[in-house]
Formats: C-alpha cells, sequence, structure tokens
C-alpha cells in the first residue's frame, strides 16, 4: 500500500491524523485540500512531501491556468518550510509547466517511483553499515517515523530497521514516542506492528540515559534538510539523541535519499526552522495538560551539528564523516 500516490485524477494519501485507531485513505481534488493535508500532517515525511509537492503541481496544472496556478504552485512550496524535498519536488514539476499538465504528470510520477527505488537501496545499504560498525545483531534507537508513510513505500531509517529484522540480525528497537505530535509511539510503532518487528515504545528523553545504559548500539534516524556543510536538520528530538550517542560512544546513522541534500544551504543556521502552534504542546490526546493561560513554544525541527554525524547513508552512497 502507498502512503500517496495518483489515482484517477487526483492525489490519495494514507491519512496520517487518524493512526494507529484507523487506515483510512483520503482523496485530495484541490490545491487547497492538499495544503491543508500537508499543515495537519495527514501527510508527511520529508520524501513523502517531496513526491506531495510534485503531486501538487500536478493538481494545479490540471486545475488552473495563468497567475492563479503559479499562485496555487508557490502555495504548496510553501506549506511548510523545513523539508527541502517539497519545495524540491515542486520546482522539478513546475519546470516541466512550459510542456502542459502530462509533461507534469509524468515528472511528478518519475519522482514518486525513485523514491521508492531508494528507499529499497538505502534499506540495503543502511542495513550493511550497522552490522559492519554494531555486530551481527544491533540494537537501534530510533526517532519520529521515518518508515514507508513518510516515503511512498518502503522508508528511510525505519527501512534499515526492517530490512535488519528481514535478515534475521535485529537485537532490538526502541521508537522515541516524539513529542508532541507522536510520530513515534503512533506511526511507527504501527508500522513496525504491521512489519512483525518486536519494539518497545520510550519518551523522547529516554533516549540519552537509554544510551549511557549501554541500551543502544546505534542511533539511526531520517532528515528533512542535510545542509552542505553535513549539518543534519529533523524532527525535534534528534539533537538529544545525537548527544547522547556521542557521550555513549554509539555510532549516530542518518538515513535519507540525494533528494533531501540540500548543498545550496551552508548550514544549519540558514534553515527556516517550522514553528507550530504552541497549543499542540499543550494539550494531551485532546485533554489540556497546562493551565489556563500557559504558553506553548514548538519548533517542530533541531538541527544536529555535523561534527555529531558519524554516517549519512543515502541511496546511492555513505558519507563518513571525519573522526566518526
Ligand atoms: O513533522 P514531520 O512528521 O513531517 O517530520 C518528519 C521527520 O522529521 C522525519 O524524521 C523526516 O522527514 C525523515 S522521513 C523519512
Amino acid at each position: 500500500m502507498r502512503t500517496i500516490d495518483w489515482v484517477d485524477g487526483a492525489i490519495e494519501i494514507i491519512d496520517q491524523t487518524a493512526l494507529p485507531a484507523q487506515l483510512t485513505v483520503r482523496r485530495l481534488t484541490t490545491v487547497p485540500e492538499l495544503i491543508e493535508a500537508i499543515q495537519s500532517l495527514a501527510v508527511r515525511g520529508a520524501p513523502a512531501l517531496g513526491v506531495a509537492g510534485a503531486l501538487g503541481v500536478a493538481l494545479a496544472a490540471q486545475t488552473s491556468t495563468g497567475a492563479a496556478r503559479d499562485e496555487q504552485v508557490a502555495a504548496v512550496a510553501a506549506a511548510r518550510p523545513t523539508a527541502v524535498n517539497l519545495a524540491g519536488g515542486v520546482d522539478r514539476a513546475a519546470a516541466r509547466l512550459p510542456e502542459g499538465a502530462a509533461a507534469v504528470l509524468a515528472e511528478a510520477l518519475r519522482l514518486r517511483d525513485e523514491e521508492v527505488a531508494s528507499s529499497a537501496a538505502m534499506a540495503a545499504r543502511g542495513a550493511d553499515l550497522l552490522q559492519e560498525r554494531c555486530g551481527p545483531a544491533p540494537r537501534l534507537l530510533t526517532h519520529c517515523n521515518t518508515g514507508g508513510l513518510a516515503t511512498v513505500t518502503g522508508g528511510t531509517a525505519l527501512a534499515v530497521v526492517t530490512e535488519l529484522h528481514r535478515r534475521g540480525t535485529l537485537g532490538g528497537v526502541i521508537a522515541s514516542e516524539t513529542r508532541p505530535l507522536l510520530q513515534g509511539a503512533r506511526l511507527t510503532a504501527w508500522e513496525l506492528g504491521r512489519a512483525g518487528v518486536p519494539y518497545r515504545v520510550a519518551v523522547d528523553s529516554a533516549g540519552p540515559f537509554l544510551l549511557a545504559r549501554g541500551e543502544v548500539d546505534a542511533v539511526v534516524v531520517g532528515a528533512d534538510r542535510i545542509c552542505a556543510n553535513g549539518d543534519v536538520v529533523n524532527k525535534i528530538g534528534t539533537y538529544s539523541h545525537a548527544l547522547g550517542a556521542v557521550r555513549a560512544g554509539v555510532p549516530f546513522v542518518v538515513v535519507a535519499p540525494e533528494s533531501t541534500l540540500d548543498p545550496q544551504t551552508p548550514t544549519g543556521a540558514e534553515v527556516p526552522i517550522e514553528d507550530r502552534d504552541g497549543a499542540e504542546v499543550l494539550s494531551f490526546d485532546g485533554s489540556s495538560t497546562a493551565p489556563p493561560g500557559a504558553v506553548g513554544i514548538n519548533p517542530a525541527f533541531d538541527v544536529t551539528p555535523a561534527d555529531l554525524v558519524t554516517a549519512i547513508v543515502t541511496d546511492t552512497r555513505i558519507i563518513q564523516f571525519a573522526g566518526a
């Protein structure tokens, strides 16, 4: 089953806001519907956002023309600022607009197919690397959701986890819950369960302590953007796990397709970090957890400096960092 696809002239997504309670497919027939789905995280994860961006241009090309169409295209690119894949997918499909709607759609579908192939390549390369670095049965910690739900099928870091399980060489995996929207507890746990991979869920703040206590052989995460200097922008909480990994002397491995590399942005300091509604951190499962009047602060991503990263695994190569 694909997380996002083009079906009979519209975009279909698995609605990730409804998981794990319900597996629902949502059909998006207009650009405003797509933008709402992106902003509410019904469709999310960097590679899936890239495909959403490209298919969004196809939708715009099919439903409008001229300045109205161009405004819609720009609005899709700006729907979320941090994952470079979104604007990258939009730009790639938009470059075909002069050739007409069919050419735009063909380009978007090519991008979709490339992301599927990338997932498979990263899974194999990442699993080989972890076995090499951590021995035959690595015990892993992962953050956020980087599985098929964040891509089209397969995944990035989570595809490495499931590949190790498939090989019979996974020593265990801990999913950190990923406050405030619980992509780890809701989505990663759901995906691991469906794949038959035994897992445990930890609160985000347990990561560095579990590492210090020797319960984890490597941290493996995805990325929303990787800057020219190797700084990794990913879900808030990633940086703490990286610090914990370095302190514990275990590898911190990032798995992301080449489409997440952003050589135009020199360092993490220049990346626009999405600040989401503070209300998301002031409630749990629909109930307030803070007193009336409390003010939330909610950066959705953080920057892990390149010097904490052991290796970046992409669909075509492994970038090893000096001293790692
Ligand atoms: O806010 P989200 O859920 O879109 O954030 C997603 C992440 O941070 C993922 O780790 C990242 O996109 C890599 S997905 C393969």
